[in-house]
């Protein structure tokens, strides 16, 4: 096998709202495919980031009363917890708001100047005379001029279908300030992309793109290309536009950069070589993980965009299509639209990365996520056929055989039949037809449960349980539930791990479905995987619901990512001067004339006098609380806050609890602390 070099790409989510299962789809197919072609030994770097820019981040910022900076930070730290937590590992999780990027952006964009592929002309867009910012259509709403319906976007309608521009609307209004916008002329920068069509009619057809991709694209390129808007007039946030003051990159300019800058930074902390991946003529690979939505930008774009620079195109570019939940569009009020963060409250992040790939294919088609299917396939598939295979085996052989694997196997033809499946798996996942891996690799798992079950170990154990049959039918039986872990590991990465450990092997690698364990001994079994509860199923659901309201609209400026800033530092002396302690809430009762507060009565525990401390603190969570519902639950209090003397009288400390304004959520240690136990 030639070793091969590739750089992989996810694209860049934007900035200002939660990872949802509907993102994950795209980031778990690319990260099966880099963890298979890692097995295989090959060398890939994978890389992301936030894409930080643009007028809604800006906005959102404002809105929260942060900088944008504070706001992309805040955002980019949550989306790389959230896609570890599924496993996607990234090499970096950078942002599009990087130096790198600001650099890249401007030398691509001077090598386009020096091409002669820029032009500049004055255009005229609806302005807010208020906000005095020009309006892109996503933030002009009004009544249809075809249909006349009312509240839809500047450029097309959600009822009849219709396209239009912004300017043909009935009573526009900018949905940022209200105002009526006013058409407005600027100048604007543009990409002269229709002098690239010859190129990209024989790029999108040389084999980088799925033919349905390539048609696609087909009807574009003969429609005849138009030049492409890269510029935003101030205010905007992202970067200026070198030597043309109050003008910024597009997002979408320095978006596809942000890849580049992301791998730069990836090679000054790892000692890469950037142009070795970057360079025209390279013979390293890059590979594109994208939706379908955005196909125009990558594959039109961005090649043209990238050898008029002087650097290599895309080897290639994988589309994914859109998922859908029981068959129909992620919805809020159906309790649908799943965060990735409250699917990971309740279920095992492999079952979905499972049930993903079980149905993905290399054709951008649209992902059902099947709950009941989901729960079937899960419980079936991993739990019913492959761990069942261990725990079918591994007791035997932990409690009659002192954990050791026999020197012969029972059935040596079965072992090489699964081996010499490695090579057509391996096709599967090289060419992102997973669907087609797992269905095999389940065949597979299915014909070992049936050996087993004719073996019948439990039987003969039962007659002579150390004899040599029994050693060998397990020993064969966790033989082949090794080599469908191996096949299973791109997908299955935290359970692939488990299992090395329970075998005590090296982490495994594609080439070690050619070797067989005998005479091994191996750790004791501990259950693997547990089976999909329905019940948490309902309650993603249920929590989907209930934090994001009815409302179907993805929220642009509402964002419940925004947080305040992070206040300054302190050292670690000026924290520990901060007594907090485990409480229990004795008495709460409302306070007459207060609209905030309730009275709370906290019990500490007994003192050092051995006599019980009590505590009476006033605190402002009556909108989210009745006293009722708090009395003997536990807390947690500062203890040491000076006495404050309030209007309803003095207030000894101060319980903790986590607010934005809005909600409010009481801090409280998990049953069973102690009151009076010093928190730290
Ligand atoms: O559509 C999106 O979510 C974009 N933020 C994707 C950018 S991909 C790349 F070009 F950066
Ligand atoms: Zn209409």
């Amino acid at each position: 096998m030639t070793p091969r070099d590739i750089l992989v790409t996810n694209a860049l989510p934007y900035a200002n709202g939660p990872i949802h299962l509907g993102h994950l789809l795209g980031y778990i197919q690319a990260d099966i495919w880099v963890r298979f072609l890692r097995m295989q030994g090959h060398t890939v770097h994978y890389v992301c980031a936030d894409d930080a820019h643009g007028t809604g981040i800006m906005l959102s910022a404002e809105k929260a009363g942060i900088t944008p900076e504070q706001l992309i930070e805040g955002v980019r730290v949550e989306h790389h917890r959230d896609f570890k937590d599924f496993l996607v590992d990234f090499d970096i999780y950078y942002s599009t708001h990087s130096e790198e990027n600001r650099e890249l952006s401007a030398y691509v964009y001077q090598r386009l100047q020096q091409a002669d592929a820029i032009a500049t002309r004055s255009i005229t867009q609806l302005f807010d005379p208020e906000r005095e910012l020009f309006l892109s259509d996503r933030f002009i709403k009004g009544q249809c001029p075809k249909c006349k319906a009312e509240n839809q976007y500047g450029d097309n309608c959600e009822v009849c279908a219709s396209t239009y521009a912004a300017t043909d609307l009935i009573n526009p209004r900018s949905t940022i300030s209200g105002a009526t916008p006013v058409p407005k002329d600027s100048v604007h920068y543009f990409f002269k992309l229709p002098q690239f069509t010859a190129m990209l009619k024989d790029w999108t057809r040389s084999g980088t793109l799925a033919p349905s991709v390539a048609n696609k694209l087909a009807e574009w390129l003969d429609g005849g290309l138009q030049e492409w808007d890269i510029s935003r007039d101030a205010p905007y946030f992202g970067f200026e536009i070198p030597d043309a003051p109050g003008k910024y990159f597009y997002v979408w300019l320095d978006a596809p950069i942000g890849y580049m800058a992301s791998f730069k930074k990836l090679c000054s902390e790892k000692g890469l070589d950037f142009g070795a991946y970057w360079n025209e003529g390279t013979t390293t690979e890059l590979w594109h993980f994208i939706g379908k939505d955005i196909i125009n930008f990558h594959a039109l774009f961005w090649p043209a965009m990238l050898t008029t620079a002087g650097f290599r195109k895309p080897t290639s570019i994988s589309v994914n299509g859109f998922l859908t939940v029981n068959g129909q569009k992620m919805s809020k009020s159906r309790g649908t639209f799943i965060m990735a963060a409250t699917y990971k409250e309740h279920l095992n992040p492999e079952y979905l990365r499972y049930y993903f790939a079980s149905k993905l294919g290399s054709n951008p088609d649209d992902l059902d996520l099947n709950l009941e299917d989901f729960t079937l396939r899960v419980n079936a598939d991993l739990v019913g056929k492959l761990v069942n295979i261990a725990s079918r085996c591994a007791g035997f052989i932990n409690r009659s055989f002192a954990n050791k694997l026999s020197p012969l196997v029972a059935e040596a033809d079965l072992i090489s039949n699964f081996q010499q499946h490695a090579n057509e798996i391996a096709e599967h996942y090289n060419n992102r037809e997973y669907g087609k891996a797992m269905r095999l690799i389940m065949k597979l798992a299915d014909d070992a449960n049936a050996w087993i079950a004719e073996k019948q170990p439990w039987v003969l154990a039962k007659a002579q349980p150390q004899s040599e049959a029994v050693q060998n039918i397990c020993s064969t039986g966790l033989n082949l539930f090794r080599l469908l872990v191996i096949y299973l590991k791109p997908v299955l990465p935290a359970l692939a791990a488990q299992v090395e450990t329970f075998l005590q092997v090296a982490p495994l690698r594609w080439q070690d479905s050619t070797t067989v364990l005998r005479d091994h001994t191996i750790g004791v079994f501990t259950p693997l995987m547990t089976r999909v509860d329905p019940d948490k199923i309902a309650a993603i659901m249920e929590a989907s619901k209930s934090s994001l309201g009815a409302s179907e609209e993805v929220a642009v400026i509402d964002s419940p990512l925004v947080r305040e800033p992070i206040a300054a530092e302190i050292e670690f002396p000026d924290f520990a001067k901060v007594d907090m302690r485990v409480v229990k809430i004795q008495h709460a009762e409302h306070v007459a004339g207060a609209d905030k507060l309730l009275k709370l009565t906290l019990d500490l525990g007994l003192g050092t006098d051995g006599k019980p401390v009590l505590r009476t603190v006033f605190s402002g969570i009556k909108s989210a609380y009745e006293p009722e519902q708090l009395i003997g639950q536990l807390a947690v209090m500062v203890a040491n806050l000076k006495a404050r003397k309030m209007k309803f009288g003095m207030s000894e400390g101060m319980i903790l609890a986590a607010g934005d304004g809005k909600e409010i959520f009481l801090m409280a240690p998990h049953a069973g602390a102690h009151p009076g136990t010093r928190v730290t």
